[in-house]
C-alpha cells in the first residue's frame, strides 16, 4: 500500500500552537506572579503515580477513579517476568488531578516540619477519559494551589479564595460567579448522608438510573445532578446547612465573615458537593459565562484528614484547581484579550555586503531584549517588507549599502510607515522608549 497514514492528535487531546501559546504563557505567568505574592511556591510533580494513591484519596467509587483514569501495568518489579501480568500493586495511572500527588510529596519530604503553613502551587496537564466536548478534554491543564498545616482557621480558606479571585480579575475573567458551601465533617456528615439516603429512597422511582445508583454509592452526588426532571425533587431534599454540627457551623460562619472582610462576593449553593471524596467543610467553585455546560473554571475545598488517610501526620488542608483550558476559552470568547508583545523588529537587509552588519545588529537587538527576525537568505525589498508585514513585525530595520556606508539604519514603523535614520545607539533608545510607551 502506497497510502501514507495521516497522523492526528488523539481524541480529547490537542496542540496549543502560536499565537495561542503566548496567551497560555501569559495566563500561567500571571498565576505564578499572583500566587507568589501570597507566598505560595511551586511544586513540580510527576505525571503518573501509583493507581492506589488516587483510589485512596479521590475515592474508588468516584467517576474519576472508577471510569476515567488512564491506567496501565508497570513492569518495574524485577520479580515480574517478561510477559507475565503485573502485580495489581504495580498499576500506574496518569494523574487525573494533583492534590493526591501533592499530599504524597508533602508526606514523602517531611514537609510538616517546615515553619508555618506550607503553601504550594502546581501547573500542568491532567488526564481524564471523559467524553470530549467544548471545554472538556482528555488531556487538560490545571493550575492548582494547596495550603497544608495544623490550622483550619477560616481566614486560610478566605485568603485562598481571595488569591483565586484576584488572579481571575488580573486575567480579565470577570464575568464569573463564586459559589461556596460547607459539606460538614466526619462528626455531622454521616448522619446527614443517612437522612438524605432515606429521603431519596422515598422518591427513588422518580429518579434517573444514575441518581438511583448513587443512592447506594454516594447520595451526596445526587445533589449534583443536572437531569432536568430531577431538579424539582432535589429542591425539596434536606439541606446540609440545617444539619451541620456546631463546630462546622461556626467554621462556615467564620468563612463568610472573612470573605466579607476581603470584599469578596459569593453565592451560597447548598448543592455544591464536588465529585471527589476528600472534601470536608468548605467547598467552592467558580463558574464563568459563555462556556455552555462545561462552565466550571475552578473547583476546590478543604480536605482535613487527607494527609492522615495517606499515612501522614494529622494535617489540615485546603486548595483549588483552575481549569486553564476553560478559563482561556472564556477569556477568548469575551474578547477581553491582553496586548501581548509580538515580533519587534524585522531586519530587512539588501545585498550580501550588508549581511554582516545585519547579523551584528540582530544580535545587539536581541541582547537588548527585543524579538528579532533575520531573514536567512537575500530577498528583494518589496518581498522583505511584505514578509515583515505578514509576520506582524512592529518595525522593519532597513539596511542597504547606503546605510552600511554611513553607519546608520532606517527604522520604519509598519503601522504608519513613519521612517527615521538612526545610528545604533539612537536606534536602541528609540525602540526602548517605544516599548516603555506601549507598556505604560
Ligand atoms: P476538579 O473540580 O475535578 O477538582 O477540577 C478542577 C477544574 O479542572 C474544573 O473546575 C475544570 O475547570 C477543570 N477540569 C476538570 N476536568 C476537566 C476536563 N476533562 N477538561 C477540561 N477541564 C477540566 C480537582 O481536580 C481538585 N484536585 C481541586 C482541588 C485542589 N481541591 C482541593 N485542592
Amino acid at each position: 500500500m502506497n497510502e501514507k497514514k495521516q497522523f492526528r492528535a488523539i481524541k480529547g487531546t490537542r496542540d496549543i500552537t502560536p499565537p495561542d501559546s503566548a496567551l497560555w504563557n501569559w495566563f500561567e505567568r500571571t498565576a505564578r506572579d499572583t500566587f507568589e505574592s501570597f507566598n505560595f511556591r511551586e511544586i513540580r510533580l510527576p505525571i503518573f503515580e501509583e493507581t492506589s494513591l488516587f483510589a485512596r484519596s479521590v475515592g474508588g467509587e468516584t467517576d474519576i477513579v472508577s471510569k476515567e483514569m488512564y491506567t496501565f501495568a508497570d513492569r518495574s518489579s524485577s520479580a515480574t517476568p517478561e510477559g507475565a501480568p503485573a502485580d495489581p500493586g504495580d498499576l500506574i495511572s496518569l494523574r487525573p488531578e494533583a492534590t493526591a500527588s501533592t499530599m504524597r510529596a508533602y508526606i514523602e519530604h517531611g514537609m510538616h516540619a517546615l515553619p508555618g503553613n506550607v503553601k504550594l502551587y502546581y501547573i500542568g496537564p491532567m488526564f481524564r477519559r471523559e467524553r470530549p466536548q467544548k471545554g472538556r478534554y482528555r488531556q487538560f491543564y490545571q493550575i492548582g494551589a494547596e495550603v497544608l498545616g495544623s490550622s483550619d482557621a477560616p481566614a486560610i480558606d478566605a485568603e485562598v479564595i481571595e488569591m483565586l479571585m484576584l488572579f481571575f480579575q488580573r486575567v480579565g475573567l470577570t464575568r464569573t460567579t463564586l459559589y461556596i458551601n460547607s459539606i460538614g465533617d466526619k462528626n455531622c456528615r454521616p448522619a446527614y448522608v443517612e437522612l438524605l439516603r432515606a429521603e431519596l429512597q422515598k422518591v427513588k422511582e422518580q429518579l434517573g438510573a444514575d441518581s438511583q445508583r448513587r443512592i447506594d454509592t454516594n447520595p451526596l452526588r445526587v445533589l449534583d445532578s443536572k437531569v432536568p426532571h430531577e431538579q424539582e425533587i432535589i429542591a425539596k431534599l434536606p439541606r446540609i446547612a440545617d444539619h451541620l454540627c456546631d463546630a462546622c457551623k461556626e467554621n462556615y460562619a467564620g468563612l463568610k465573615r472573612e470573605l466579607a472582610l476581603r470584599g469578596i462576593t459569593y453565592e451560597e449553593n447548598w448543592r455544591l458537593v464536588r465529585g471527589l471524596d476528600y472534601y470536608t467543610r468548605t467547598t467552592f467553585e467558580v463558574i464563568a459565562e459563555g462556556l455552555g455546560s462545561q462552565n466550571a473554571v475552578c473547583g476546590g475545598g478543604r480536605y482535613d484528614g487527607l494527609v492522615e488517610l495517606l499515612g501522614g501526620q494529622p494535617t489540615k488542608g485546603i486548595g483549588f484547581a483552575i481549569g486553564s483550558d476553560r478559563s482561556i476559552l472564556s477569556i477568548q470568547e469575551s474578547g477581553n484579550l491582553p496586548q501581548l508583545p509580538g515580533l519587534d523588529v524585522f531586519v530587512a537587509w539588501m545585498g550580501m555586503d550588508t549581511y554582516p552588519t545585519a547579523v551584528k545588529i540582530a544580535r545587539s537587538l536581541r541582547d537588548a531584549g527585543f524579538d528579532v527576525e533575520l531573514p536567512a537568505e537575500e530577498m528583494k525589498f518589496k518581498k522583505l517588507l511584505n514578509l515583515a508585514d505578514r509576520l506582524g513585525a512592529r518595525y522593519a530595520l532597513i539596511i542597504g549599502s547606503d546605510e552600511v556606508a554611513s553607519g546608520t539604519f532606517t527604522l520604519k514603523r509598519l503601522s504608519d510607515a513613519d521612517q527615521k535614520k538612526l545610528n545604533e545607539a539612537n536606534l536602541l533608545e528609540t525602540l526602548r522608549s517605544e516599548r516603555r510607551g506601549t507598556r505604560a
